[in-house]
């Protein structure tokens, strides 16, 4: 059974986000490298960590007029990158583009195809700071809205807080992948995420991946962190 841990990489310093990849890689399925990693230390930290065999989970969140998200994915082909996201609310042209590209450049490249997610509506959000943004609808019915519409344009998998899992799985097809942040274990001090799932629930309630940042990187003994926690999510 593949290891649905992945470890979100949220450190400043790239010196010490590749420490961290390089000691707790192993024990992880991949490393998430988000947009402040990423816009300090570039392309450079995702080389080295493909080269050293680590997957990388490139986390941008793309959402651009179709042909540059196409351009962006096609790059994030070429590094190699396992995972990639892109705002589904970009529209069906949109990720039909950010799929036909990961597919036709991974084909050249004689490589896999990064696994495309979809990040529907930002948990920041409310029904109030939606309508602000000119979305009359709930939070809920415009996360189903574009799950369905991302789904429908062909992206294989979709971001998802660990609340929406059991109602996600409702309605969309079993081959979808479902990846999902905010979760604790219960030993780590109280932070900023609100609604939580332990490994085990977030799994049981449908997860293909769960992102797990703080209670791995900040945890006293971060190996031991991921050993733990990727035993629970696979058990
Ligand atoms: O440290 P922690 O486990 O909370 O890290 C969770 C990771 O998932 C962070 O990289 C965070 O930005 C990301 N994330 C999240 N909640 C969302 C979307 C992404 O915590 N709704």
């Amino acid at each position: 059974m593949r290891n649905p841990v992945i470890l979100a990489l949220d450190l400043p310093d790239p010196g010490r986000a590749l420490a961290m990849a390089r000691a707790v890689g192993p024990y992880v399925g991949a490393v998430k490298v988000g947009k402040e990693l990423f816009v300090s230390a570039g392309p450079e930290i995702v080389r080295t960590l493909r080269g050293e065999g680590v997957g990388v989970f490139l986390d941008l969140k793309f959402h651009d007029i179709p042909n540059t998200v196409a351009k962006a994915v096609a790059s994030a082909t070429r590094l190699g990158v396992q995972m990639c996201t892109l705002h589904a609310s970009g529209g069906t042209a949109m990720l039909r583009a950010a799929v036909a590209s990961a597919n036709e450049t991974a084909s050249a490249a004689g490589v896999p195809p990064p696994l495309l997610l979809a990040v529907t509506v930002l948990t920041s959000h409310d029904d109030g700071s939606l309508a602000e943004t000119g979305v009359a609808a709930t939070v809920e019915a415009q996360v189903e809205h574009l799950a369905r519409m991302a789904v429908s344009a062909g992206v294989p998998g979709l971001v998802c807080s660990p609340l929406e899992l059991p109602r996600l799985r409702g309605f969309l097809p079993g081959s979808v992948q479902l990846v999902t942040p905010g979760i604790r274990t219960g030993n780590e001090k109280a932070d900023d995420q609100k609604r939580t799932l332990s490994p085990r629930e977030a799994m049981a309630a449908g997860a293909s991946w769960i992102v797990v940042g703080r209670p791995i990187y900040a945890a006293p003994d971060p190996v031991a962190a991921a050993r733990g926690i990727a035993m629970e999510a696979m058990a």
